[in-house]
């Protein structure tokens, strides 16, 4: 069912999350619940690529509460016929910070997975991204958190991956103009043609704002600008703020 009404929606994959620690979707039996139910992760995967007519991947942990069993997991994934499996290394439990990353079990499974994986996990610099290639042997990287405030950052892994060129993160005013200017422009086009139950004038705003929160990172008076952007309360005034601040 929910297939049939995502399918009406112009979209490219379908990703299955099985990673999200939230108490209220391991309440549900969503996210994260699902790596201590492999049984219902495996049929909800196969329903998803049985019924879809796009790619569909998945998104796991290294375990919900300790390591998952390699066997089992690799073989759920390579017979479910999904396309690509991301990994998150780190378990449900320890959520977004605790525990160290746990890099080995992304390696044993990336040993037995006969399809493309993507690692996930705390990679802040291109250093970073380095290391978690060269330990797990992952096919691709996916970077979260750190590319809130520095959407360079792929950049900078390509080229230190690529060339071995190092690029180190700097902020300045005139970067953070372009970057508003680059996320006006995406979010008009994620809005365009669609109608958000919230209004898309409240989502430009919410957008807009947090990532011109983030794209403070490091500039001068970064934490008096925050303060003050965090209290707009609308797009007009935000857009005139970020005038006045970026010239
Ligand atoms: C605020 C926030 C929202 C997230 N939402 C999702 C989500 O909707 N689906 C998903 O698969 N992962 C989600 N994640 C997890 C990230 O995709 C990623 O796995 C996690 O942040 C670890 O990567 P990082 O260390 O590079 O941030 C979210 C993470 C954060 C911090």
């Amino acid at each position: 069912k929910s297939l049939d009404y995502l399918e009406s929606y112009n979209f490219d994959v379908i990703d299955i999350n099985a990673g999200c620690p939230s108490r209220r979707a391991i309440k549900a039996k969503e996210g994260g619940y699902l790596m201590k139910n492999l049984e219902q992760m495996k049929i909800l995967i196969e329903n998803a690529v049985k019924y879809s007519s796009k790619p569909v991947s998945l998104k796991i942990r290294t375990g919900f509460e300790k390591p998952l069993n390699i066997e089992e997991m690799a073989n759920i994934i390579n017979n479910s016929g999904i396309d690509f499996l991301t990994i998150h290394a780190r378990t449900v439990k320890s959520k977004f910070y605790g525990d160290a990353i746990d890099l080995e079990t992304v390696k044993l499974l990336k040993e037995k997975c006969l399809i493309p994986i993507v690692g996930n996990g705390d990679i802040k610099d291109y250093l970073g991204a380095k290391h978690f290639i060269d330990y797990t042997n992952v096919d691709a990287l996916m970077i979260g958190r750190e590319s809130m405030g520095n959407p360079e950052i792929f950049n900078q892994i390509h080229e230190y991956l690529k060339h071995g060129k190092e690029i180190p993160f700097k902020n300045d005013v005139d970067k953070m103009k372009n970057f508003i200017q680059l996320y006006e422009e995406c979010i008009d086009e994620y809005l365009t043609g669609f109608s958000h139950p919230q209004g898309n004038k409240e989502i430009e705003f919410i957008e807009l704002k947090r990532n011109a929160i983030w794209l403070t990172k490091n500039i001068e008076n970064s934490t008096t600008i925050r303060r003050s952007l965090s209290k707009v309360k609308n797009l007009k005034l935000l857009k005139s703020m970020l005038k006045e601040i970026t010239g």
